[in-house]
């Protein structure tokens, strides 16, 4: 285990099962639809690639990098798209892949972005969900585990672009952060 890390939270093969159950219930309700999976980056490259895998359906896949830390472990509140999608989402029934949602302030901000620019729907599917820390509420269709209040680390979730290639999600020591 990674020294910094204070006790591994969900192991690669809960992670594993996680993302089989959320490939097959998103499988099911997008059959024959002209799906577009927006990944925000970096966070979600890990989580999005198994998915991925585990998906049966054909659809199509896009980017946006956004960002409200710096390097810290609170959000700003502020939300800016630093790259954004290369493709038109009008018409799109679109699925955001997130790592994790806490404040709420970055899904909350990209489900008004999008349907601004025109698609069709626009639902989000997250591997973690911290509700305890929800400032602005959103409506997640797809939760992968609902985990309490502490600052993860690993299957694509950094802090200060630190952890992310761990292959499971770990508590990270509170004495690196503070
Ligand atoms: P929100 O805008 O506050 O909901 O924050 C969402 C983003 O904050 C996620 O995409 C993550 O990049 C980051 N984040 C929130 N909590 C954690 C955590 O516990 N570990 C690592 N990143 C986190
Ligand atoms: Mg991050």
């Amino acid at each position: 285990m990674n020294k910094d890390v204070e006790r591994i939270l969900v192991s690669e093969h809960e992670l594993a099962s996680i993302v089989e159950r959320l490939a097959r219930e998103i499988d099911s309700d997008y059959e024959g639809r002209d799906l577009l999976m927006v990944g925000v980056l970096k966070g979600s490259i890990l989580f999005m690639a198994d998915l991925m895998k585990a998906m049966k359906n054909d659809f199509k896949i896009d980017f946006v990098v956004v960002s409200s830390y710096a390097d810290g472990t609170e959000s700003t509140g502020r939300v800016n798209v630093l790259k954004d999608v290369s493709q038109s989402v009008e018409g799109k029934d679109l699925l955001i892949v997130e790592d994790i949602i806490d404040s709420g302030n970055t899904l909350s901000f990209l489900v008004k972005y999008f349907l601004a620019k025109g698609a069709a729907s626009v639902k989000i599917v997250t591997l973690f969900d911290k509700p305890d820390r929800r400032r602005v509420e959103v409506p997640v269709k797809y939760v992968g585990k609902v985990i309490p209040d502490a600052f993860i680390v690993g299957y694509g979730l950094d802090y200060a672009e630190k952890y992310r290639t761990l292959p499971y999600v770990g508590i990270l020591k509170p004495e690196v952060y503070l």
